[in-house]
């Protein structure tokens, strides 16, 4: 493995990109990850919490924002705080849990504690401080890092000092959001406490390739096509067919696969057509399920908006660098990049609310077959993404293939819609990253 960071020029990532090829360092090479952290994780809008996980004052997520641990903490005067986790005392990491709710954080070194807006409330025997030493010195509390932006309840956070709009950052992708918080029949969503963090021995960018990938599912998910083509239809009254209509719809026929169009976005952004479009899955009105949340939506919405936001039908919205979301399936996954080699995903499902309470049991089950640590899709996933970086470590023919379908990508207004055969959307990541990367001031 290359981990020595040697400084690193805009030159130098012009130079391990080609329209057609990568040049193996960009996921290597520690340098690159550096200045990813400091160009990409620390300027850009990075998705850090949601709007549910910090309702109560007190409540709390713990995240990384570029090199930091951070706090996401919602405080008594009803503001949201992103602090490092760290106390300045010592230096200890004061947090060890990835959320929940805390009147004070209580340093487990020497019992500092501080509030969620990151002052210092109390420090224990008091006198044995000299007399300079004051509670309300911001030298004393959790630092702040960041800003803090919210759009429709998903939280946002950047390092830079003089970021764009997060809605300009966000671009097309605001449909996916809207579209999501829409379909609530209460016009609200809520992470579901079920969710699982699994960590690969990979670079973050693997995973977002994975995601925009539609070329791959038929080889590396085969294993459970196979068995599901042999289960009989409606086996399990339990999940209503559920799992098999999911496992299935990896093992693409030709006319699936026709039908798929790749939009790719400036910035980094992507997503592909649903691509589950049979049975439970398709959301079909003959489906009991279905109809009593469809007049729930339209007690609200009126049944011309009900039908817009219905129709819907995109799979894999990424949200670049770090968001993957699935409106219709109320799934998201958040990508947490470590080092240069090793990533962090966070997979969630979210409660429509007002929706019947079998919607949230279908995310969750969705949830279990695609991205459980026991899933039958993305585990499949994780090994192919740890394979290539195995692979990427040796430096013998170092570029690697973004060829496919270079030749029939058309440009839209924004960006560039392919089919499914393209490996389009991965050169929009690296069109994007190289603009990011190479952009030396803010
Ligand atoms: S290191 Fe935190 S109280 Fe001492
Ligand atoms: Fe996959």
């Amino acid at each position: 493995m290359d981990k020595s960071a040697s400084p690193i020029t805009s030159d130098d990532i012009r130079s391990l990109v080609r329209p057609d090829h990568v040049h193996r360092r960009a996921y290597a090479d520690a340098a690159v990850f550096q200045l990813e952290q400091e160009r990409i994780f620390s300027r850009l809008w990075i998705y850090v919490a949601h709007e549910s996980q910090l309702r109560k004052p007190g409540d709390f997520v713990r995240t990384r924002l570029a090199a930091y641990e951070i706090l996401v903490t919602r405080h008594t005067d009803g503001n949201i705080y992103v602090l490092q986790n760290r106390c300045p005392h010592r230096g200890a990491r004061i947090c060890m849990v990835d959320h929940g709710n805390a009147k004070v954080f209580s340093c487990p070194y020497h019992a500092w504690s501080f509030r969620p807006d990151g002052s210092l409330d109390s420090v224990p025997h008091r006198k044995s401080y000299p007399e300079a030493f004051s509670l309300d010195d911001p030298q004393n509390h959790m630092q702040r890092v960041g800003r803090v932006a919210v759009y429709r309840g998903f939280v946002f956070a950047t390092l830079n000092e003089n970021p764009a709009p997060l809605v300009l950052h966000l671009g097309p992708m605001v449909k996916v959001i809207d579209n999501l918080v829409d379909r609530a029949p209460d016009g609200e969503i809520e992470i579901a406490d079920s969710s699982f963090t699994l960590e690969y021995q990979g670079n973050w960018k693997l995973h977002l390739e994975n995601a925009a990938d539609i070329f791959h599912p038929s080889f590396v998910h085969n294993s459970s096509v196979a068995p599901a083509r042999r289960a009989p239809a409606n086996a399990s009254l339990l999940d209503q067919d559920q799992t098999r209509e999911m496992l299935l719809a990896n093992g693409f026929g030709t006319a699936e696969w026709e039908g798929i169009q790749l939009n790719g976005f400036s910035g980094g952004h992507a997503y592909m057509n649903n691509i589950y479009s049979k049975g439970v899955l398709a959301s079909q009105d003959a489906d009991p399920v279905v109809a009593r949340y469809r007049a729930a939506l339209t007690a609200r919405l009126g049944p011309e908006r009900t039908a817009q936001v219905l129709a819907m039908n995109r799979f894999n919205n990424i949200i670049y660098p770090n968001l993957v979301l699935n409106a219709q399936y109320q799934q998201m996954r958040v990508t947490v990049p470590l080092s240069v080699d090793r990533t962090l995903v966070h997979i969630h499902c979210f409660r429509l609310k007002g929706a019947p309470d079998e919607m949230f049991h279908r995310a969750v089950r969705f949830l279990s077959t695609l991205g459980s640590p026991m899933s039958m899709i993305f585990s499949d996933d994780v090994e192919m993404l740890e394979r290539c970086q195995q692979g990427l470590t040796r430096d013998v023919g170092p570029w690697i293939d973004f060829s496919r379908g270079i030749g029939t990508d058309r440009r839209s207004q924004d960006g560039s819609i392919s089919g499914a055969a393209s490996e389009m959307p991965m050169r929009i990541q690296f069109e994007a990253w190289v603009s990011y990367l190479t952009a030396e001031a803010v």
